[in-house]
């Protein structure tokens, strides 16, 4: 796996299927702390629905200065999982990182702080049928773009993820496409803007009424 260092200084991966890197090469660290944990907002005891779990920034950052955190991480492929055991980090989070490193072949870690990340490695569309109803209290919405990857930013895949959430809960995602904004609403969601990072447009914000 080829490690790309992005703008503040944290590493991405650029795909060769979808012709594009996993984060905004804005910064891949500063993307996961304020369009996804720092928007939502996490509280300890949450439990948090990664949608495309990659190499793992949303979740593991999540983990920081929290405790009893329930994390289900969907994906589909075992190579990107495997690549945490080599991704260099930051100083700020290589606490969190170094609990986590062993995905790929344990599937389930608990660090010392009792927040637990599990992994459910397949079709992330397929995977979300087997989840329990009103259960996550935030969803970290995280595939390859709607230019690279439509399928993922349906109005049948939002109703899905929407089933799964409890009422009042919070989705971050990085797009700000209208047509996705659109499927967002068409599912039951509020939707907000979200922070401005790393480029003119917002991320998204999509609450379970
Ligand atoms: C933009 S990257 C996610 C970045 C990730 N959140 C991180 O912090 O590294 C999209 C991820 O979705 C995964 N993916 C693509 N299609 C999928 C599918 N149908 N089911 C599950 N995962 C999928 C890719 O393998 C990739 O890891």
């Amino acid at each position: 796996m080829q490690f790309i260092k992005t703008q503040d200084g944290s590493y991405t991966v650029f795909n060769q299927k979808y012709q594009e890197h996993y984060h905004t090469i804005s910064g891949a660290l500063e993307e996961a702390f304020e369009k996804h944990v720092n928007a939502i907002g996490v509280k300890d005891g949450f439990h948090i629905l990664d949608f495309c779990f990659g190499l793992g920034y949303n979740s593991i950052i999540a983990t920081k200065k929290h405790k009893n955190l329930q994390i289900v991480g969907l994906e589909n492929d075992i190579e990107i999982i495997k690549a945490i055991k080599e991704l260099e980090v930051p100083s700020e989070i290589e606490k969190e990182f170094t609990y986590f490193r062993n995905l790929a072949e344990k599937l389930k870690i608990t660090d010392d702080n009792n927040n637990t990340i599990k992994l459910i490695i397949g079709d992330a569309l397929v995977s979300l049928d087997s989840l329990p109803r009103d259960n996550f209290d935030r969803v970290f919405f995280d595939p390859f773009s709607p230019g690279k990857q439509l399928e993922m930013w349906s109005r049948k895949v939002f109703q899905k993820v929407y089933n799964v959430m409890k009422p009042g809960a919070k989705l971050s995602t990085y797009s700000c496409a209208i047509s996705v904004r659109q499927n967002m609403v068409a599912a039951g969601f509020k939707v907000l803007d979200g922070p401005v990072i790393g480029r003119k447009s917002p991320a998204t914000i999509a609450i379970k009424m």
